[in-house]
C-alpha cells in the first residue's frame, strides 16, 4: 500500500531520472513526475514504469501551466507528499551560451535562464505550499548551484547562471522564513549536485578530473540519504552532495 508520495518536477532531467529510478525500488512510495515530455524512455526508463508511478504532462512552466499541473496532483493526493525535487535548471542550449566576459551577456538570454532557473521554482514553491501544509514532514529539494554562492564567487564569468542560481537561493531563504511560521511541516533544501555528466554540464567537462565528475545515479542516491538524514528546523538549508553546508 502507498503511505507516501514523491514528487520529481522536471522529471526528464537526467538527475531526476536517476532519483526516480532509486525510488522505484520502494513499494510504499508512489512516484509522482511532473514534465514537458514524459514519453518513455524520458523521466522514467520503460523497463521500471510501474502501477505508483503518475505521469503529469506540462506543457511548459508558465505560471497556469503549473496552476493545472497542482490542480492534477490535488487529484492524486491519496497519500501525503513528503518529498519534493525541483530539478529545473538550465545553463545554456541552442541559442545561450554561459557569459566569459561583460561582452558576451545578452539581456534575452538572461531572461530566458531567469525565468527557468529562479521563476520556475518560485512559483512551484508558492503553488505547491497550500497541498504540502499539514502534518506530514515534507523535504522540497531545490536544485541550485554552488556558484549561486555569492561569498564563494572568486572566478566570475556565467552572470545570468550564477545569478538565477543566486536568486533562487534568496527566494528558499526567504521562503523558509515565512514557513517557519504557517507551514513547520516543510524544510526547504537548495541543493548542489556536484559536477554531474548530464545534457548541461556535458560542453564544460573536459576540464574536470574523473574522480570530479559525478554520475547521476551517484548524486541520487547521495541526495536521496541527504533528505532522509536532515531534520526538520524551520530554515533553509544550502547544501552539496555530501551534506556539507555552502555558505549563502
Ligand atoms: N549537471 C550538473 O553538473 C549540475 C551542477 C550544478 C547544478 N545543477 C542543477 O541541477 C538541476 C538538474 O540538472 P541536470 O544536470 O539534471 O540537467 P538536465 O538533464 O539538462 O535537465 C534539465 C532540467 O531543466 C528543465 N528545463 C529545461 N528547459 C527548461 C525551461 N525552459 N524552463 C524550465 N525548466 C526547464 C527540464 O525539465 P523537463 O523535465 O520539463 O524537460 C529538466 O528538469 C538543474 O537545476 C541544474 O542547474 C546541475
Amino acid at each position: 500500500m502507498i503511505t507516501e508520495q514523491t514528487l520529481i518536477i522536471g522529471a526528464n532531467s537526467d538527475i531526476g531520472k536517476a532519483i526516480a529510478a532509486q525510488i522505484q525500488a520502494s513499494e510504499n512510495t508512489g512516484l509522482i513526475l511532473i514534465s514537458r515530455d514524459l514519453t518513455p524512455p524520458n523521466s522514467v526508463p520503460s523497463d521500471l514504469i510501474a502501477a505508483n508511478v503518475t505521469k503529469i504532462s506540462v506543457k511548459d512552466y508558465q505560471a497556469e501551466s503549473i496552476d493545472q499541473a497542482v490542480a492534477e496532483l490535488a487529484q492524486h493526493k491519496h497519500a501525503p507528499i513528503t518529498r519534493v525535487f525541483v530539478c529545473n535548471g538550465i545553463l545554456h542550449n541552442d541559442h545561450i551560451k554561459p557569459e566569459k566576459r561583460l561582452e558576451d551577456f545578452d539581456s534575452q538570454a538572461f531572461m530566458e535562464i531567469m525565468t527557468s532557473n529562479s521563476l520556475t521554482p518560485m512559483l512551484w514553491i508558492q503553488k505547491l505550499t497550500p497541498l504540502l501544509t499539514g502534518k506530514s514532514p515534507c523535504k522540497f529539494v531545490l536544485f541550485s548551484a554552488r556558484v549561486g554562492s555569492i561569498s564563494e564567487n572568486r572566478l566570475g564569468g556565467w552572470y545570468s547562471y550564477r545569478a538565477s542560481k543566486a536568486a533562487l537561493n534568496m527566494i528558499v531563504k526567504t521562503a523558509s522564513i515565512e514557513l517557519a511560521r504557517r507551514a513547520k511541516n516543510i524544510k526547504l533544501i537548495a541543493f548542489h549536485p556536484g559536477t554531474t555528466d548530464t545534457p548541461l554540464s556535458k560542453p564544460f567537462q573536459k576540464n574536470v578530473p574523473a574522480n570530479k565528475l559525478f554520475s547521476p545515479e551517484f548524486v541520487a542516491k547521495q541526495l536521496l540519504d541527504i533528505v532522509e538524514n536532515t531534520p526538520l528546523d524551520q530554515t533553509a538549508s544550502y547544501l552539496d552532495w555530501q551534506g556539507e553546508a555552502i555558505n549563502w
